[in-house]
This record gives structure tokens, sequence and C-alpha cells, in this order.
């Protein structure tokens, strides 16, 4: 393959991309950039005033987007945004399973010790990241078994490799999403296409709202002890920006990776390579 053939397998101008929580700090990023190079976008999102908020200021780039009313735990919901992409789009190239998340409520402290944390809190962490990846993927894994070409990308994370202190359930979902990640990469290329691919990125740490509350202190914004340790645990020596992600993305996302399925890819600043010492 020459250059210009390289380069080329990183296009995606046309594809149609649905981003679930797709308004979040992280997938807005992704959004914006998959625009820019062509992509038609739905930003599928809880939070419909952002996802159409999102879409509308896309669109006012000149690009084509969608904004759309999802809740990633509820197939009745995935269905029907389902229905408005494929009403705007016709079909679906690549779904990336953006909605995520952790919660005080679910989380370890001096004042809430693991032995207390409330089953629904766990329970609520555990189905956002786990169950939110699996149910959109049936809903967006069925059109792309039926057209027999597809990409899918999951959001895993740091924690899925090696479990971060307080974060039980957080820990335990993502985990849980990189194990999918490999089962699903499997089970669409043996019973549907090898043209379907399944893989996920693992960003390190990155301030957003998810976990502004465990990284910096409230009244000052100054680092905590434990936004301070991850810093001193990232070689590079900062937080991820969003756009730090965005290379990976589209390399996952695009024909440079026809050949890679079922993988799950750090994009952390080091962090996974170090012992700490
Ligand atoms: N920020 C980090 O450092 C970090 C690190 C590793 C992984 N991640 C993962 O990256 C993804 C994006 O995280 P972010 O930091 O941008 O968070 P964010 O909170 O900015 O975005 C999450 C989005 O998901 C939406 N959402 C929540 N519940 C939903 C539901 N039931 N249905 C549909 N949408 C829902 C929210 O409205 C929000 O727009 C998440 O999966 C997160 O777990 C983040």
């Amino acid at each position: 393959m020459d250059t210009a053939n390289i380069q080329k397998s990183f296009d995606l101008a046309g594809k149609v991309a649905v981003v679930t929580g797709g308004a979040g700090v992280l997938c807005a990023a992704m959004c914006r950039a998959l625009a820019a190079a062509g992509v038609r976008i739905a930003a599928l999102d809880l939070n419909t005033e952002a996802s159409e908020s999102l879409a509308a200021n896309i669109r006012s780039s000149g690009a084509d987007a969608v904004g759309a009313a999802c809740n990633v735990l509820d197939r009745t919901s995935i269905e029907a945004a389902a229905q408005v992409v494929l009403a705007k789009f016709g079909r679906v190239d690549i779904l990336v399973n953006g909605a995520g998340g952790n919660k005080p409520a679910a989380t370890t402290n001096p004042e809430q010790r693991f032995f207390d944390l409330p089953a629904d809190a766990l329970r609520w962490v555990f189905d956002l990241n786990l169950m939110g990846t699996i149910l959109p993927s049936q809903v967006f894994g069925k059109l792309m078994a039926g057209q027999k070409s597809g990409v899918i990308l999951n959001i895993s994370s740091m924690n899925s490799f090696r479990p971060l202190t307080r974060i039980v359930a957080y820990s335990a979902a993502k985990a849980g999403v990189s194990n999918f990640t490999q089962w699903l990469a499997v089970h669409m290329a043996q019973e549907y296409s090898p043209d379907i691919r399944v893989n996920a990125i693992a960003p390190g740490f990155f301030l957003t709202e998810q976990n502004r509350f465990l990284l910096t202190d409230k009244k000052t914004g100054e680092l905590t002890t434990r936004g301070k340790s991850i810093i001193n645990h990232t070689p590079m020596g900062r937080f991820g920006a969003p756009d730090d992600l965005l290379g990976t993305v589209f390399w996952l996302l695009s024909p440079a990776s026809a050949f890679v399925s079922g993988i799950v890819v750090p994009v952390d600043g080091g962090f996974s390579a170090f012992s700490g010492v």
C-alpha cells in the first residue's frame, strides 16, 4: 500500500455514526471531530437539550448531524432513537457506546464504607456502564448484522485492567465492558460478518463532570490527594484533553484498522505502563 492509500484508509467521509452519551465532554469532542471529517452524526443522550444543541452547533459548521433523546438503559428508548437515525440517514455504519459514568453514592470514603454502599447506587453504576453498552449494541448491532458491515467502539477505562481504589462498581462494570468488547467482536465476526469490528478505548484520566468530585476540591478547585496521585502516576504528568483520544478513535473507526477487532487500547499518557517506581 502506498502512502496515499494509507492516508485514504483513515477516510470516514459519508459514514453515519451514532454516539451514545454524545453530549458528554469526551463524546462531544468525538462528534465534532468526526463531523469535521465528513461523518454524519447522530448524538444520542439522556440530556435531549444538550444533544440537540450539539447537533445544531455541528450543522452550523456545515456538517450533517441530528440530536435525539435516548436512555441507553431502556430498549424502547434506544429503538425510538434508532428510528430517528434511520429516518434521517437511512443506515448506521458506526456505533460509539459513550454513555457511562460513576456517582458519589457508589464510591467509598471515610464516612461511606464498602459494607454500607446502597445496592441501588451500585446497580445504577453497573447498569449505566455495562448494560448501557450492551443494549445499544443489540439494537444498532442488529442493523449492522443486516447490512453485514459496521464498527462498534466501546469506552472502557484504566480501572478495567486493575481496579482503582474507592470506585468499586465502576471498576467492575468497565472490566465488564472490556470483556464484552472481546465477546461481541468474536460473535459478530463469526455469526454475521468479518466486516463488523468491535473495539474499545481505555482513556486514562480526563477531568470531566463524572470524576471532578474525586479529583478536585469542590471549594478551592485544587487537586485532591487522589488527583495529585494520578498525575504522579501518569508519566506524561498531566490529565488528558478530549482531543487526545481522537487519533485512536479515527484509527479504530476507519478501514485503517480493518484487521483489528476485540482490542482495548489505552490512551493514558503512560499510566497503565507505570508501576509507580
Ligand atoms: N473522564 C474520564 O477520565 C474517563 C476515563 C475513562 C473512561 N471514561 C468514560 O468515557 C465516557 C464519557 O465520559 P465523560 O467523561 O465524557 O462523561 P460525561 O459525564 O461528560 O458524559 C456522559 C454523557 O452520558 C450521558 N448519559 C448519562 N446517562 C445516560 C443514559 N442512561 N442514556 C444516555 N445517555 C446518558 C450524560 O447525559 C452525558 O452527556 C464514559 O463511558 C466514561 O465512563 C471517562
